[in-house]
């Protein structure tokens, strides 16, 4: 069967990437978490003192990052690696999440990230999930989803996951950040949060899971059944 590219877009926290994380596993294909390397390019960032306001000083340690996804053998899930370094847990921290936007607003960080995008989803018959895959990284792709949820399920949510890795934070905290987030996220010039006009939107406020993945497969077949 031909391979397709299947771009999920949204808000933080309204589950897309266990949404993704499942269709791909449904479909066979690749899985490739996006806001993952937005995290770790900040994470190495903030490691290295680097000045965001400063250009030269932002391409010269673009130059230094190699991230990579690799199977855990143990957990089965696809982790991401910063220069040959797991940061998987890392990268989820409250730390990271309040600097990320700030990063992924530099367009010189957005160019790197999205051509190495580009190169991961070449041969197709990939799961992305991201803010920006249907409308820059693959306008193209066959299958486009823009997922949405109301901040306090979203919040919600990602206290639980906070918790589950013994970080407490309280939930006005999580909604605060969520809500910079989505302003930075839509309001930035270069490639911004928005839904692309051939884009499904999901709200999954009141979904289960099973009826998030139920939705972008039944899109897929849709696809399938209308090439
Ligand atoms: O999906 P996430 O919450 O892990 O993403 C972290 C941040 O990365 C998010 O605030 C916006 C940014 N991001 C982006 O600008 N473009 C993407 N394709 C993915 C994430």
């Amino acid at each position: 069967m031909r391979k397709i590219v299947i771009a999920i877009d949204g808000h933080s926290s309204c589950g897309k990437s266990t949404t993704a994380k499942l269709v791909a596993k449904e479909m066979g294909y690749a899985y490739i978490d996006t806001g993952a390397m937005y995290r770790a390019v900040t994470l190495y960032f903030l490691q290295n003192y680097v000045d965001f306001t400063n250009p030269k000083k932002i391409q010269q340690a673009l130059e230094h990052i190699h991230i990579t996804f690799e199977r855990n053998p143990k957990t089965l899930r696809n982790e991401v690696f910063l220069n040959g370094l797991n940061v998987e847990d890392e990268i989820r921290k409250m730390y990271i999440s309040d600097k990320v936007s700030e990063v992924s607003v530099i367009p010189e960080v957005r160019h790197a990230l999205v051509h190495q995008q580009q190169k991961m989803g070449k041969r197709r018959g990939v799961v992305m999930d991201g803010r920006d895959i249907g409308t820059a990284v693959f306008p193209d792709a066959e299958v486009k989803v823009f997922m949405t949820a109301d901040v306090i399920t979203r919040a919600k949510r990602r206290q639980r996951e906070l918790l589950e890795k013994n970080e407490m934070v309280p939930l006005n905290t999580i909604i605060e950040n969520l809500q910079k987030r989505d302003l930075i996220d839509s309001t930035r010039k270069e490639s911004p949060l928005i839904q692309a006009p051939d884009a499904a939107l999901l709200d999954t406020s009141y979904l289960t899971i099973d009826e998030q993945v139920d939705f972008v497969l039944r899109k897929v077949a849709e696809k399938f059944c209308s090439a």
